[in-house]
């Protein structure tokens, strides 16, 4: 069996006169989870519809699970899991019925689809909740009975459209680990995300996108060390342009984001020095992250 899982070559796909994937290629291995990052409208919805086959590229290659899409994207469904951007769950129906409807879609007998019922309440952690209507859960719930029921077929491939969104931080956490136990039974992952932090802590692999293009693609490790490679002080509170300035000789480069100045230092000290004794001025020196990436690679740098 082939070890790449998702191949994308040189993929366009415009809505009228808008680009909206502007020839993008990637490969998943299989076993990996590969990160599609961007802010909202950048194109992940649409990239996660175009490898399920629901839109077809205007120009550019596909291979799926080895299937080629969209002329066999059949075929690859039968192995591929979704989790879709907004739950599309039946609200009146039970926790179990929603399992049971959603098993015949794929050809499963009721015997079938029961047996795999209680294992899959059980990674969902709703065995508590199986004859609850879904109506009745929280929105953690809801997204978690989306993961299990994305699970019915044994899928060799997730894709996952932002499974986080809109989850206060211990859903998100509790997702998190859901996903980190799919990875360690071998299962191949998509996932969409707008979260950095999503993003650097989940995959193996990531391709930072904006208005369609590929603006970075590597391990999230090692993107901060290339694109950044030291500490970063944020400085909030005083007049940016004024503190960019006089940190300046002492920082690798300096980004403001609203009202925030971001100092990429290679010796933090020096920095943190110059600023000592002003008042109203609040600091957090960090290690650098993705967010630092992406605020890099937009080019909103400050000129120096
Ligand atoms: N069916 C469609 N018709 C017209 N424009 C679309 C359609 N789907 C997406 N778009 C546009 O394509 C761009 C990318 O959308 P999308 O793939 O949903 O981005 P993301 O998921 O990253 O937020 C947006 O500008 C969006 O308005
Ligand atoms: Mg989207």
């Amino acid at each position: 069996m082939s070890t790449v899982a998702i191949d994308l070559s040189c993929v366009r796909k415009s809505y009228g006169d808008k680009i909206v994937v502007d020839g993008l290629s990637f490969a998943v291995a299989s076993g990996e989870c590969f990160g599609l990052l961007g802010p909202n409208g950048a194109g992940k919805s649409t990239i996660a519809r175009m490898v399920l086959g629901m839109v077809a590229p205007d120009t550019g290659k596909m291979t799926v699970l080895g299937e080629p899409v969209p002329a066999r994207a059949r075929l690859a469904r039968a192995r591929i899991g979704v989790v879709p951007q907004f739950d599309n769950l039946e609200l009146e129906f039970t926790v179990r019925e929603n399992l049971l409807v959603f098993g015949r879609y794929f050809n499963m007998s009721a015997r079938e689809v029961e047996a795999v019922v209680p294992a899959l309440l059980e990674f969902a952690r709703l065995e508590s909740k199986a004859d609850a209507r879904v109506a009745e859960l929280s929105g953690g719930m809801k997204r978690r009975l989306t993961l299990a029921r994305a699970l019915i077929n044994d899928p060799h491939l997730l894709v996952m459209d932002e499974p986080t969104t809109g989850l206060d931080p211990h859903a998100r956490h509790l997702i998190w680990e859901r996903l980190r136990l799919l990875l360690a039974r071998g299962k191949t992952i998509l996932l969409t995300t707008h979260f950095m932090e999503e993003a650097e802590r989940l995959c193996d692999r990531l391709c930072v996108l904006e208005a369609g293009r590929k603006i970075a693609e590597g391990e999230p490790r090692a993107l901060i060390d290339e694109q950044i490679g030291c500490q970063v002080i944020e400085i909030y509170g005083g007049n940016p342009h004024e503190l960019s300035s006089l940190i300046r000789p002492y920082a690798r480069h300096i980004e403001v984001s609203g009202e925030t100045l971001f100092c990429y230092a290679p010796d933090p000290e020096q920095v943190l020095v110059q600023l000592r004794g002003r008042v109203g001025l609040r600091l957090l020196q960090r290690p650098a992250n993705l967010e630092d990436v992406f605020l890099r690679l937009t080019g909103r740098e400050m000129e120096r």
